[in-house]
């Protein structure tokens, strides 16, 4: 077990889009994938992307059962994604709080496609094509920016919604959810 430092922002790894993986196999990516797993739970987080802990390859990975810091949150079935494609169903977007493990102590309001198409692997190179809305699809499209070099930050439309999660707690501003996020 190996708990990873994870980059923050202002590393420049975290702007840059990662590589898709030629082959997919097991033996090969389990190391990777259990430090990401201990990371993530070590984090208390919903998600990870291998650029966050320095590796520059699609590979995300995403969900729990229950957070005990957040008895509310819908579940989010653990998923191994490689080589991610994410499609819209539709164009409504739906505006909710996030945080990032690489971005500690704030929360930002993002826009997300409320109703997604995502598919790819599992590392086992099984294909993976699920529907998701809420914020299950919220979890993957957050994840999947990061392959792509995209912070959330960089899609807040309304920065005086972006702030420190201390003093947004204090003034009741958010409800907090888990979003690839840290305690
Ligand atoms: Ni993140």
């Amino acid at each position: 077990m190996t708990i990873r430092s994870v980059l923050k922002m202002g590393d420049p790894k975290l702007f840059k889009v990662s590589e898709a993986l030629d082959s997919i196999d097991a033996e090969t990516l389990a190391p990777l994938l259990q430090d990401m797993w201990d990371t993530m739970v070590a984090e208390n987080g919903a998600g990870l992307a291998a650029p966050q802990i320095g590796v520059m390859q699609r590979v995300v990975i995403f969900g729990y059962e229950s957070n005990p810091r957040y008895p509310e949150a819908p579940p989010v079935p653990q998923t191994v994604l490689i080589n991610p494609l994410i499609t819209p169903i539709g164009d409504v977007l739906e505006d909710g709080w996030e945080g990032c493990l690489s971005i500690p102590g704030m929360r930002g309001v993002v826009p997300r496609y409320r109703d997604i198409v995502y598919q790819g692997y599992d590392q086992h190179g099984n294909e993976i094509s699920r529907e998701a809305s809420g914020f299950h699809a919220r979890v993957v499209q957050h994840e999947c920016d990061h392959l792509d070099g995209i912070l959330y930050p960089l899609r807040i439309v309304d920065m005086r919604q972006f702030g420190y999660l201390d003093t947004l707690s204090e003034q009741s501003v958010i409800k907090l959810q888990p979003c690839d996020d840290e305690p």
